[in-house]
């Protein structure tokens, strides 16, 4: 167990009910933080926050329901959070999604596009005054190496003239590292850090839904995969770790710490022409 004391922290986790954000809520709570669960599910987020407060003897464990393919939910949640915590010191956007066929959320976006990068880009927004009141404060964003294999769609992004899942998953998670490399940008100053990851290759529902295979039969994964416990090492070290005050804008791997992303996610244009779209297609500024 680690030695890091987070007694006074409140953190939220988003997808913490099972995988990669189940057990970075896990690490962090048995730091002692107050760890704000955000799932879609309230029977599956209660029984995870059960197990969590179980296991970690840390009765500061919260649920808050959103499905975060609806940005009324993300609103809602945000705004829930600053009527019962006054302060906000991490953040960690780790929910995600793999969809094989097409889908539309409620708000008419494609869902990879939607769940993974404009849940997060509009959370963080929403929480950014709190973050900032609240300094130094953190925010972590799970992305993934697939954003290697990423290309900003800007003339299709939601694969409305062409979908392929792993095409609009790699985007999502290229987005990701755009997205954290302007809001580390803008956040200069603030004492609010922001910084991406990608967790490992791990045994999960996603991971399932990554190689279409069926949930229960990914099982299998777990003989050849690391747990998603090794999965949230880097999440659990980017929120917590005193090595990591200060230091902004940067992208981590599980096996060889603070890397280089890829050429492709160092294009400044590109963060700004997302941050704008992104803005439009939340309703953060009017088109
Ligand atoms: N596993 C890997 O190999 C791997 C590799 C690189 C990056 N990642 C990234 O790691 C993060 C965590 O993934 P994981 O592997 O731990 O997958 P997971 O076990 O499938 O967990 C994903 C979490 O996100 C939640 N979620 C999905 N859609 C949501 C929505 N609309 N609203 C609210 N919550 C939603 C899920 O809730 P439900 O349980 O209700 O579905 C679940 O709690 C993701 O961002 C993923 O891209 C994973």
């Amino acid at each position: 167990m680690s030695s890091i004391i987070m007694r006074d922290k409140i953190c939220i986790v988003t997808g913490a009910n099972t995988g990669i954000g189940k057990e970075t809520a896990i690490g962090l709570a048995e730091m002692g933080a107050t760890v704000v669960m955000v799932c879609r599910n309230r029977r599956r987020g209660e029984s995870a926050a059960a197990d969590i407060r179980r296991l970690t003897d840390n009765p500061a464990v919260e649920l808050m329901i959103a499905d975060l393919s609806s940005q009324r939910q993300v609103r809602q949640l945000a705004a829930d959070f600053q009527i019962k915590h006054s302060r906000l010191d991490v953040l960690v956007n780790n929910a995600g999604v793999i969809t094989p066929r097409r889908q539309r959320t409620v708000d008419g976006l494609e869902t990879q596009f939607a769940v993974n990068h404009l849940a997060p880009f509009l959370l963080t927004n929403l929480l950014l005054d709190v973050l900032k009141a609240s300094a130094p404060s953190r925010i972590v964003v799970v992305a993934s190496q697939v954003e290697s294999r990423g290309k900003i769609e800007f003339d299709d992004l939601q694969g409305e003239r062409r979908y392929d899942y792993m095409a609009a998953y790699c985007q999502s998670k290229l987005a990701n590292v755009m997205f954290t490399y302007e809001l580390a940008r803008r956040l200069d100053g603030t004492g609010v850090t922001a910084n991406c990851l990608h967790p490992g290759v791990i045994a999960t529902n996603l991971l399932s839904d990554y190689m279409k295979r069926p949930r229960a039969i990914g099982m299998v994964n777990r003989l050849r995969y690391p747990g998603p416990s090794e999965g949230a090492q880097t999440s659990i070290y980017l929120a917590s770790d005193p090595a990591m005050e200060g230091v902004s804008g940067r992208y981590f791997r599980c096996d060889t710490g603070e890397t280089p992303s890829s050429k492709a996610s160092y294009d400044e244009d590109a963060w700004r022409r997302l941050w704008e779209v992104s803005e439009q297609l939340t309703g953060m500024r009017q088109q």
